[in-house]
């Protein structure tokens, strides 16, 4: 069974004690996870230790680095790479936001070198595609992400691409307050489960969790997280606040 993940992404927000006092009230309130569950946060670099520290190892639950470099060391002046975050109990990174494609100019090239990276240190890359408005409004939503889903992991075996998630957010759902509905959410997820079959086999592609993005919060996540091929979500702005955040784990699978 694949799993179900509620994983907050706070992006460049917060400062050490509001962090700090957001994670304990989370965590005050963290129902029982299911093997088949996990929470994930996807915080500032500069909060991670502290995060794996305050979470203390609860079954489960994860603290994500939000970018990494491709190379695992050298003269990259201000770059964090994967083997540095694992060596602070950091074993999942997202890779290629729409943020980080967009203001950092990740093209799918480069973000399949971080794939690589993230894989070779036997971390957990959490992928992120996704459609800006001009191409939902001309309908070719599924040739867009087809194309970033070929060009960032199809070089992958079957064993690697096992240890990516996946995070589905249109760009013109993000921060915007404007959601995906359930069933543009499961259409869109159900194809992108299909490409994964058509390359690696129905078998590989049933057990790759495929996560919602975009305006996901506390009173659309019920519906949203019970579409057959929407294993979770992927929540901004809803993360930062408590009872959103744990409403939409609680809303998991
Ligand atoms: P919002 O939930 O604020 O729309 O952000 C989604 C997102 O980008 C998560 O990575």
């Amino acid at each position: 069974m694949r799993k179900q993940i509620a994983a907050a992404n706070w992006k460049m927000n917060l400062n050490q004690q509001e962090a700090k006092d957001l994670l304990t009230n989370i965590l005050d309130k963290l129902p029982k996870l299911t093997d088949n569950q996990q929470v994930v946060f996807s915080i500032p670099a500069i909060y991670l230790s502290n995060a794996v520290q305050q979470i203390g190892g609860i079954s489960n639950v994860f603290v994500a680095a939000q970018n990494c470099h491709q190379n695992s060391n050298g003269a990259f002046t201000g770059e964090i790479s994967a083997p540095m975050y694992s060596s602070v109990g950091v074993n999942h990174i997202v890779i290629g936001h729409s943020e980080r494609r967009e203001y950092f100019a990740e093209s799918d090239v480069l973000l399949a070198e971080k794939v690589n990276a993230v894989l070779a240190n036997n971390s957990t890359p959490i992928f992120c595609c996704g459609e800006p408005l001009a191409i939902r409004e001309a309908g070719t939503q599924n040739a867009f992400v087809e194309t970033q889903l070929i060009n960032s992991l199809f070089h992958l075996t079957p064993e690697q691409l096992l240890k990516v998630v996946i995070a589905y957010e249109p760009i013109w759902a993000i921060g915007t307050g404007k959601t995906a509905s359930s069933a543009q959410a499961q259409e869109i997820h159900a194809f992108i489960r299909s490409v994964l079959a058509t390359k690696y086999g129905a078998d590989i592609a049933d057990q790759i969790s495929i996560l919602y993005g975009g305006s996901v919060k506390a009173a659309n996540a019920v519906e949203l997280f019970s579409q057959p091929d929407v294993d979770g979500g992927l929540v901004g702005g809803a993360s930062l606040i408590a009872t959103e955040f744990t409403a939409i784990i609680n809303a998991l699978q």
